[in-house]
């Protein structure tokens, strides 16, 4: 059994300390998540040690879209020509004290579980990431995550197989 558990964002959770090395994602969860809850802006999920109540992790989702012309030649030829709505992972983030103990393969699993299942309800085509440099656009690509056209950071994985492979 895993040594955390993921869970919604909450009020009781305890995320003054997290640090995973890049700052903008320090400061969304230590001071800015609330806001973007409480405006439904993204959702945001945590991960925190089996009975605790400190963020280890987070990673928060929104609705967004991929533009048609963005897409790669062989995926957009079965597509029509409009934007293909998606499920965006806005953020993915482990702090320092839990990185390299399979944390952020955990989240990532757990946001494209949710992605699947929110999928049964609403047009999904797939999931969207931008990728905040070369090391967190490799790690997604080991999950199969795709380059979309206009950045080798922009990166984008078919519903079809998170279909596969967790479905
Ligand atoms: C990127 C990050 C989420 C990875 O989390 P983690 O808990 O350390 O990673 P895991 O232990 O789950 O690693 C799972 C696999 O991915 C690999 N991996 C981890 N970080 C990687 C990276 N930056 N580049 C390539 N592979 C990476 C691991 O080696 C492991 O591979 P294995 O299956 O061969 O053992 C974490 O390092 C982090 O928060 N970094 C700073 C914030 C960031 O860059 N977030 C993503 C930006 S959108």
């Amino acid at each position: 059994m895993a040594d955390w558990t993921i869970e919604p964002f909450g009020k009781q959770h305890d995320r003054a300390a997290f640090t995973c090395g890049r700052q903008p994602l320090d400061d969304f969860i230590r001071t800015r998540v609330s806001q973007y809850e409480k405006r439904r802006l993204g959702k945001t999920f945590v991960a925190v040690p089996q009975g605790g109540a400190r963020v280890i992790g987070y990673y928060t989702l929104a609705a967004g879209a991929v533009l048609f012309e963005r897409l790669p030649p062989d995926a957009a030829r079965k597509l029509p020509r409009h934007p293909v709505p998606v499920v965006l992972l806005a953020r993915l983030a482990v702090d320092l004290s839990a990185q390299g103990h399979r944390l952020g393969e955990g989240l990532l699993l757990d946001a494209l579980q949710r992605s699947l299942d929110l999928s049964a309800g609403l047009g999904v085509h797939a999931v969207e990431v931008d990728a905040l440099d070369d090391a967190a656009a490799a790690f997604y690509r080991r999950y199969g995550f795709l380059p979309l056209l206009d950045d080798p950071l922009h990166l984008y994985l078919p519903m079809t197989t998170i279909e596969k492979v967790l479905g």
